[in-house]
């Protein structure tokens, strides 16, 4: 529906299948072009005009914006559907994955035999409660959950769903993050050529083929807690033609020798993770760099305005994003410095994509925050 490209280890939906997830998808750029702008207007129209007639100031800060907002019957409306909306789009790809699951699992194991990558999982990895406590984005069994032997179902689902909740815009293989981070470096650090490099928190390697991409010659890990989505990054990369070695790891320590990489990634991966988490992967990060290697995470947008700040926050609030609410304002550079980081060694940046943010069907400022770091 989206061009977004099909790929051996996708289910196949029926035609039904296809109807229903092409009708989510609409749905969602419906409510994220058309509806949530209503927002906006109702509260520059409304909402503000009426808490700076009772106090005589505008909301001073997203949580004053939050107990206004939450009660206009406009927000509640478009609220409602968007969460509905994000209900429906999982329903729509687990039925095909499910109904397909014993086909791709064996498939899975067929391309691991003959696999260039390595796949290493460890069972007894301890998942972070981060992860445990809810199930983020509300898909069931979040990235870890094992429902049966071998299982690539979290992996599949999310390929699939992930394409539908940016409507497309991730494009069509879901790499937007990757080739945002990499146009970074070519900016910013042209000639850059890492030799190894990982990607912590890789999910199903959509932004790791980026680099493997980009840079032929290096050495390319993925790391993520989550068992079923590696074992289908492993999978799906091997299908794509292109070698990264995955493994199950923690990136709060991982078993990686120090100063072992040039380049060290994150791609919308911190906001995921908690409070006491942040600064040590942080510091893992600059534990594992060489001298001169750099670190670089690419987070979600901030918003500017305390109503910017508000609706960014819908996911925290509606969609088990929990701690990706303190990120709206969270000094990254601090986080850095508490992991180990100097100060004269990190910065951030705001970069806007080059991509064509309307196909995102977004209609708020949008910038990435990046934060980098430069062990030396
Ligand atoms: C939003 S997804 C990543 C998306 C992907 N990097 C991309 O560019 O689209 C976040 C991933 O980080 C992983 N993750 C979160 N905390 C982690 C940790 N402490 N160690 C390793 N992986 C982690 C999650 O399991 C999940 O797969």
């Amino acid at each position: 529906m989206n061009g977004f490209n099909h790929h051996a280890m996708l289910p196949d939906p029926t035609h039904d299948e296809q109807s229903r997830q092409d009708f989510v998808g609409a749905l969602r750029g419906h409510l994220s072009s058309r509806l949530m702008p209503g927002a906006y207007k109702v509260y520059a129209s409304k909402v503000e005009p009426a808490f700076k007639a009772k106090h005589g100031r505008a909301p001073a800060d997203q949580e004053e914006v939050r107990k206004v907002m939450t009660q206009d019957p406009f927000y509640q409306f478009w609220s409602a559907m968007q969460r509905r909306s994000q209900e429906m789009l999982w329903e729509s790809v687990i039925d095909p994955t499910e109904r397909q699951l014993p086909d791709l699992i064996g498939k899975a194991r067929k391309i691991g035999r003959k696999a260039r990558g390595k796949l290493r999982l460890d069972p007894k990895l301890e998942i972070p409660r981060y992860h445990r406590a809810a199930d983020i984005h509300l898909q069931p069994g979040g990235y870890h959950t094992d429902f049966t032997a071998d299982d690539i179902a979290a992996g599949a689902v999310y390929d699939k769903g992930i394409n539908l909740y940016m409507g497309g815009g991730l494009g069509p293989e879901n790499d937007l993050t990757g080739n945002t981070l990499l146009a970074y470096v070519r900016e910013k650090h042209p000639g850059f050529e890492p030799k190894r490099i990982l990607d912590i928190g890789c999910a199903i390697g959509n932004s790791t083929l980026v680099w493997a991409r980009a840079f032929p010659k290096a050495e390319v890990h993925g790391i993520d807690v989550g068992a079923p989505v590696l074992r289908y990054a492993h999978a799906r990369a091997e299908t794509l033609g292109v070698k990264v070695d995955f493994s199950q790891q923690n990136a709060e320590h991982t078993d990686f020798a120090d100063g072992s990489f040039d380049l060290v990634l994150s791609h919308i991966t911190l906001h995921e993770t908690s409070r006491s988490a942040l600064p040590r992967i942080l510091g893992e990060c600059r534990r594992l760099l060489r001298k001169g290697g750099m670190t670089l995470h690419l987070e979600i947008p901030r918003g500017r305005t305390a109503m910017e700040k508000f609706m960014h926050n819908w996911e925290a609030y509606n969609n088990n994003e929990t701690f990706s609410r303190f990120m709206t304002d969270i000094d990254l550079i601090a986080e850095a410095v508490r992991g180990g980081f100097a100060k004269s060694e990190v910065k951030t940046a705001d970069f806007v994509p080059q991509l064509d943010v309307a196909q995102m069907n977004y209609t708020e400022y949008f910038a990435w925050k990046i934060l980098e770091g430069v062990r030396r």
